[in-house]
């Protein structure tokens, strides 16, 4: 009898301990409140699972048009039902100002993901980086590494990709032809109006490939990839990481030549590969691509749009960023995208949806409110 009454009271208490559950639902484009009552402030980002809990990771923006840029660093929270976020606080810092580090406040900093590798134990995180002062030219890709999950992570090096390494399936025909397929291109010395005239991929062969919105993936095998807007954004390029996954190991392939994705989203499903992308529209919506493939350097196949209601073809306001299989349910995967607002980037919302599959194709369907659903509930 007492000892019932003990277990009942401890019970209660543990009960009234436990954080409240402010969410049962997906609201997408709806403020999204951390355990803070702040508006979680995780942009371009993307979702790491360990042990047990989820980890977003995200561009922190603060308030205005110049909170595109990097001022504060790399926001990380955490959850262990994805309706309801807890602020584990800022993973990778920037830099003071004048420090002359290539993470300078200031810089552009970008669609930072994480991964976890098994071998070192490290976790490492990849972004876009942009140095300070210098627009979108530069292109380059960041990595930092951390002990723990939620940071703090120790920023190692920035660069361009793979300097002196062809893709795999690059044609020897691009090897062999000059940089300018035209006299009238080289007059300025910029870019030519169409980007047809320029080979793009020999141009940058030896001070390496650009990188722009970028992903990664870690397949069944363990192997880790770089999936990133290269070629002046003209091509997606897919690179293969070394085996403590904080360089490449000259090892990628060029997709979808010509056709300007942005913001790929990769996941795998019965053993094939999906993309999600945008097309490229600066922080302006537009609509949304997919693509499917049996390996993970191609050939891809385009499937369309995936989204299919009114607004499908702004990608209902939104641009992807990620793409998350959720632990424990079956075929369940969650799209995750941003809709940006530039002009005060602090405001920027996620648009998270269900995916669901016919037969190959990918469908994303707008709903106002959902929740996730499907065995393993
Ligand atoms: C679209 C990209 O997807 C964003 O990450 C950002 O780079 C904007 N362009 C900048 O205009």
């Amino acid at each position: 009898m007492w000892k019932t009454f003990l277990i009942a009271a401890l019970g209660l208490g543990l009960a009234a301990c436990q954080p409240s559950k402010r969410y049962q639902s997906f609201t997408p484009g709806e403020l999204w409140l951390d355990d803070n009552d702040v508006h979680i402030n995780a942009h371009g980002g993307g979702i790491l699972f360990e042990k047990g809990r989820y980890y977003w990771f995200g561009e922190h923006k603060t308030a205005g048009e110049g909170g595109n840029k990097a001022n504060v660093g790399v926001h990380c929270y955490s959850s262990d039902d994805l309706y309801n976020w807890k602020d584990e606080g800022i993973a990778l810092h920037v830099e003071p100002e004048g420090s002359g580090s290539p993470i300078e406040k200031g810089c552009i900093l970008e669609r930072p993901k994480v991964i976890h590798n098994p071998k070192t134990g490290k976790y490492v995180m990849w972004f876009h980086l942009e140095p300070k002062g210098q627009g979108y030219g530069g292109a380059q890709s960041g990595v930092a590494v951390s002990d723990k999950v939620a940071g703090p992570y120790t920023f190692l090096r920035a660069g361009r990709i793979n300097p002196g390494k062809w893709a795999c399936n690059v044609p020897d025909s691009l090897k062999e032809a000059p940089v300018f397929a035209t006299e009238d291109a080289y007059s300025g010395g910029s870019l030519p109006a169409s980007l047809d005239s320029l080979n793009i991929q020999k141009r940058d062969f030896e001070g390496g490939q650009m990188a722009r919105d970028m992903n990664l993936f870690v397949d069944d095998d363990g192997k880790a990839y770089h999936i990133y807007a290269s070629e002046e954004n003209s091509t997606l390029q897919i690179a293969q990481l070394t085996e403590d996954y904080t360089g490449h190991n000259g090892v990628y392939a060029r997709c979808f030549e010509g056709r300007f994705m942005e913001a790929p989203a990769m996941f795998k499903r019965n053993g094939k590969y999906y993309l999600i992308m945008s097309g490229c529209t600066g922080w302006a919506p537009n609509a949304a691509r997919s693509a499917v493939a049996d390996s993970i350097f191609g050939p891809w196949k385009e499937l369309g749009n995936p989204c299919i209601d009114a607004d499908s073809a702004l990608t209902y306001h939104s641009q992807s960023t990620f793409v998350l299989p959720v632990q424990g349910k079956e075929d369940t995967y969650i799209y995750m995208g941003d809709r940006w607002t530039p002009e005060n980037a602090i405001d920027g919302r996620y648009v998270w949806l269900p995916v669901r599959f016919e037969g190959e194709r990918v469908v994303i369907p707008w709903e106002s409110e959902w929740k996730l659903e499907g065995k393993g509930e």
